[in-house]
């Protein structure tokens, strides 16, 4: 059956956008660890609102509206084990349950229908405070560098755009644009040709092995003269659905391994917040070095958000036919795959097998 010949519900949506219900069954970060203190924690995703807290140093997540009267439970405080709403007192344990109303009294148990609502999990992981409102489709992904003492940590500041959260995880995953988008930092000529590269079926998503001609102005041995700023790199891409990637990149002839975290919060129709982490073995531990690799970091972010923030689209296309796709685009093109089919198991829940995304994923793009 042609494209064409399918109905509306069978070709799923046209766009992935920031509210697509489907996308309720992933894990999305919501906050970094250090920014939740021990107030509660205002947070948005997929348009609904949150509250994270620590109740006694457990994490917790709640719908952010109390089932009484539904202000918001952020308005709140944490006693102990406890979520304590703002307005008439009712407190909540992690599960949701409500363990006391205080004007019916002292030790008149609260209605069992008294509940707050919570998601399917709350994790702390990686530095990140991860939701999955349902069931998750995907396992959160790994990040093997987090325990490296060799790397250091360097986060850049959470951004925030109006860019939905699938064309900035397309816009990570594409290196064509980085001699037009990037002229001012990695971008150069010599990258101008897109090697062929495989996308491989891994886990939930995929991952991109690819090997690039690039200019690398932070290896101090281009500024002694002792290697050229345009080197060979070798750039691993590793997907989660929905929204989780990080990407290795080696340079061979510097011997420099560094990492990029970058994870992507949809948290409404018009918001995306972004998560960027550095984990690199060459710095050292210089405070200079790691603050100058974060403002680099920082402004190639800039020059994608420039572009991406002048999109029109509701969202990342999902139908093949509303582009026009190259063989340098085979890694984008799974991660249109991987999406669409994570939104049709969502619509059919019995009827797709739980290793549908990854089995989805092409080994090469189209021609
Ligand atoms: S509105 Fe929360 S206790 Fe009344
Ligand atoms: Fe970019």
């Amino acid at each position: 059956m042609t494209p064409q010949q399918q109905s509306p519900r069978q070709q799923g949506p046209r766009y992935l956008t920031n509210t697509e219900p489907a996308l309720r069954h992933g894990w999305h970060p919501v906050a970094r660890s250090r920014d939740v203190t021990d107030e509660p924690t205002a947070v948005g995703l997929l348009g609904q609102a949150w509250v994270i807290a620590r109740l006694d140093d457990r994490i917790a997540a709640f719908e952010d509206r109390c089932p009484h009267r539904l202000v918001p439970l952020s308005a709140g405080r944490i006693e102990g084990a406890e979520l304590v709403c703002g307005y008439h007192g009712w407190r909540f344990g992690a599960s949701g349950e409500c363990t006391a109303v205080p004007s019916l009294g002292p030790g008149v148990p609260a209605p069992r229908k008294a509940r707050a609502t919570v998601p399917w999990a709350v994790a702390e992981r990686y530095g990140l405070v991860w939701i999955a409102p349902r069931e998750p489709f995907a396992e959160l992904i790994d990040l093997p560098e987090h325990d490296g003492p060799e790397f250091d940590d360097i986060w850049l500041e959470v951004a925030s755009t109006r860019a939905p959260a699938g064309l900035l995880a397309d816009n990570f995953l594409d290196t064509a644009h980085f001699p037009f988008v990037h002229a001012a930092t990695i971008g150069t000529e010599a990258g101008l040709v897109v090697p062929p590269y495989t996308v491989e079926a891994d886990g939930d998503g995929f991952r991109v092995v690819m090997e690039q001609e690039v200019a690398n102005p932070e290896d101090p041995g281009v500024a002694a003269g002792i290697r050229p700023l345009v080197q060979r790199r070798i750039s691993t891409y590793v997907y989660r659905p929905p929204f989780m990637l990080r990407l290795r990149t080696e340079y061979p002839d510097a011997g420099i391994t560094n990492t990029i975290f970058f994870c992507l919060q949809p948290e409404s129709a018009g918001s995306t917040r972004i998560y960027t982490r550095l984990l690199r073995d060459d710095l050292g531990g210089d405070a200079a070095r790691m603050a100058e690799s974060a403002a680099f970091e920082q402004a190639i972010l800039d020059e994608d958000l420039a572009l991406q923030n002048r999109f029109a689209l509701p969202g990342l296309p999902l139908r093949p036919e509303e582009e026009v796709s190259m063989r340098a685009d085979a890694a984008g093109v799974a991660l249109r795959r991987v999406l669409a089919a994570f939104v049709r198991r969502a619509e059919a829940p019995t009827r797709t097998p739980r290793s549908s995304p990854a089995g989805d994923v092409p080994s090469i793009a189209p021609a």
